[in-house]
């Protein structure tokens, strides 16, 4: 197999491990001066300092800045349409939940995505996923939960497994039927649970459509009782479970998501003390929405005391056509970096091992240590600080994506 180097790499920066981190280890990333880095068959074969060793091909990274690639753990990459007339309702004060209520927001989108096919779908995403590439993102959860009925969830995620053939990005899907209660089920919402419980968990699982289960456990949306129910069904078949919590109001989805070992938990922003204890002792990541936040014009999560108490803290786009029409994950990191007020370590590690850790990719992604995959950014700046710095910008030069230049 022929090896390829990256040589001339002015600042090489990556946590290091196949677990989430929190706590100091947040930001206790590996730092290399003029380094090298080898990878063969696209595995990471070599890292090291000084003078490049032999190899087949070369790869001149111009004494830029090298890190893992990016992974953005929460996206609804694919739907139908946009939702821009939403934005002077959002500007007169309407709220997003009242938005919901009026029929509008996600069942709206639930309208246009019926209406498409698999194909007009995974079109549109592709289209999406190609810019998000050329961000940065190497990998890419994408959530169903515009469907709605059991025929249309499985075309989104069927949707989702065309474009793994399509195009280089690694895409994991989650399975969120419990995304808004659909309007044929407005007077039984007994009903649909049992229908995503009795029908639609039952053949996601057989097929294998999906890793994850997420749900959106919300006022006037899903209570934290129908989500545990939700979430224990999927768990028994072998999903994993997710939890859109505390988005707008705490009602205790936190709490529950943590005490079922749910593998993350989504926005978080008024997030209580119960709940950073909830995800400590579930072993949950802290899955934080800072476009979202920003977008919304709402509060940002409680991330340092998250980091604080030892909960790892990932960030993801939240890509979606109502409360975050944006895809890029190193805008999402840069609103991170001064909202929250965490380090450039500290997001770095948000975007790429944490990130990994909550799709159950840490053991193979997020870091650049030999071994792992050969995901890997070279960015368009000297160090570390200059890609927190130049928020709104591209600074990502060159995408290797399973050692491939994408
Ligand atoms: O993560 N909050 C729920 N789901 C998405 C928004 C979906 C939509 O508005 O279409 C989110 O913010
Ligand atoms: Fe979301």
């Amino acid at each position: 197999m022929p090896v390829t180097v990256i040589e001339n790499i002015g600042l090489l920066a990556t946590p290091v491990g196949r677990t989430a981190r929190s706590s100091k280890e947040q930001r206790d990333i590996q730092l290399r001066q003029n380094a090298w880095l080898a990878f063969e068959n696209g595995v990471i074969t070599a890292i090291g300092e000084g003078r490049t060793p032999a190899a087949d091909a070369h790869i001149d990274a111009c004494g830029k800045l090298v890190t893992p690639g990016l992974v953005d753990p929460h996206t609804h990459l694919v739907f139908g349409g946009w939702r821009q007339h939403e934005l002077a309702m959002k500007l007169k004060g309407v709220t997003y939940l009242e938005i919901l209520a009026a029929g509008g927001g996600i069942l709206s989108t639930v309208n246009k995505t019926r209406a498409a096919s698999m194909e007009e779908l995974a079109d549109k995403a592709e289209k999406e996923l190609e810019k998000m590439l050329r961000l940065g993102v190497t990998t890419c959860e994408c959530k169903s939960g515009y469907g709605l009925a059991t025929e249309e969830e499985m075309k989104m995620l069927h949707a989702v497994q065309l474009l793994r053939e399509r195009q280089p990005v690694e895409l994991v899907s989650t399975f969120m039927a419990a995304h808004a209660l659909p309007v044929e089920y407005s007077a039984d919402r007994e009903g649909y649970i049992r229908l995503i419980i009795d029908e639609m968990l039952p053949r996601v699982a057989e097929e294998h459509l999906a890793e994850f289960c997420d749900v959106f456990c919300e006022t006037g949306v899903f209570t934290p009782d129908e989500c545990r129910r939700i979430l224990l069904a999927a768990q028994q078949l072998g999903l994993a479970a997710k939890c859109h919590s505390d988005e707008i109001d705490p009602i205790g989805g936190t709490e529950m998501a943590g005490s079922i070992g749910a593998v993350s938990c989504e926005h978080l922003i008024r997030c209580q003390q119960s709940g950073i204890e909830a995800m400590k002792s579930g072993g949950t990541v802290a899955c934080l929405l800072p476009a979202t936040s920003f977008y919304l014009g709402a509060t940002f999560a409680p991330a340092r005391q998250m980091i604080d108490a030892g909960v790892p803290v990932a960030f993801g786009s939240d890509f979606n056509p109502g409360s975050c029409p944006c895809r890029n994950l190193p805008l999402a990191m840069n609103i991170g970096c001064y909202r929250y007020r965490m380090t450039p370590e500290e997001c770095l590690t948000a975007v790429t091992l944490n990130a990994a850790a909550a799709i159950h990719r840490a053991d193979r992604l997020g870091t650049l240590e030999v071994g792992k995959q050969a995901d890997i950014l070279i960015w368009d700046a000297p160090d570390l600080e200059y890609v927190f710095y130049r928020f709104g910008d591209s600074l990502a030069d060159t995408v290797i994506k399973n050692g491939a230049v994408v």
